[in-house]
């Protein structure tokens, strides 16, 4: 489905960003499910590729700012970052799931032309092993500063499990390292006070295997308790603003949103 999504985003008129392999990857079973989830949620291609589009320039940014030479892309999923954005001494390392990193991999390596050894994979059972020590046992080096990119995962965890995994990162990386993900409301993850069609949308993400489990209005203080000491976030109508140089009361994003966390203040000249 995100595939989809990454596809059609890929031809906006003003383009923000181009995935070659989402159109392969999806398939006519990507694009069904996203065609069903558009019927109850029209934003979402909208949201999914500014949420694709940031992230993708934190990488330039983290590189160019922060001297990072490692990104981190933690339950890639069918992530195509290391295949697209490629720079000249950076390692990306793929965390995920044995079984989804397997079709993963199974999936792209039928795709001609797809550079597979793009990036380090590291299969990681969140729920039974550290991330961290995955990470370090695969190579890499936890005394260099880190990107990871973490998206698309947090709503899906219990809070317990963010609170887990947060605290990792904090402790187990370098502190000039930076984490970027994106995280939904309050309301929206606990089901509270919605919509029809946001109800909609909630239990059709739900039926597809991975219901909302966790959302925040605030994340600082999680992040806080997690031993981040500087933290930032933007909703999707700052996004929208930053991306598209545009506001437009009708976009359907006030449950979205992105957050960034380090450990110490970033280096000067980070925004
Ligand atoms: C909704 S997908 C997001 C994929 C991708 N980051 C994206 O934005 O398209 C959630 C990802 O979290 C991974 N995940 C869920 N539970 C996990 C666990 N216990 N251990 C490792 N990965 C897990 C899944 O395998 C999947 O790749």
């Amino acid at each position: 489905m995100v595939c989809a999504y990454r596809a059609r985003a890929s031809k906006w008129p003003q383009q923000l960003f181009e995935d070659p392999w989402a159109e392969a990857i999806a398939g006519p079973e990507g694009h069904a499910i996203a065609a069903r989830l558009d019927a109850v949620f029209p934003p979402m291609e909208l949201w999914l590729g500014l949420r694709v589009a940031y992230l993708d320039r934190m990488i330039a940014r983290s590189v160019d700012a922060l001297g990072v030479r490692q990104v981190v892309i933690l339950g890639a999923g069918y992530d195509t970052r290391a295949a697209r954005l490629p720079r000249a001494g950076v390692r990306f390392f793929e965390v995920d799931h044995p079984a989804t990193q397997a079709q993963k991999r199974e999936r792209v390596g039928r795709l001609p032309g797809y550079p597979v050894d793009a990036a380090t994979y590291v299969a990681c059972n969140f729920e039974r092993e550290d991330p961290i020590e995955c990470l370090v046992a695969n190579g890499l080096a936890a005394s260099e500063p880190t990107l990871v990119i973490w998206e698309g995962v947090v709503p899906y965890l219990t809070e317990g499990a963010v609170r887990a995994t947060a605290a990792r990162l904090a402790a187990g990386l370098d502190p000039r390292s930076l984490v970027a993900f994106d995280f939904v409301g309050k309301k929206f993850a606990a089901g509270q006070d919605l919509s029809d069609k946001d109800r909609e949308t909630r239990a059709y993400v739900g039926d597809l295997g991975e219901p909302i489990r966790y959302g925040t209005d605030d994340i600082l203080p999680l992040l806080y308790d997690s031993g981040f000491r500087w933290v930032r976030s933007l909703d999707f109508n700052e996004l929208a603003l930053e991306l598209l140089g545009d506001y437009r009361r009708d976009r359907q994003f006030r449950f979205q949103h992105i957050a960034l966390a380090a450990a110490r203040t970033p280096s000067a000249g980070w925004p």
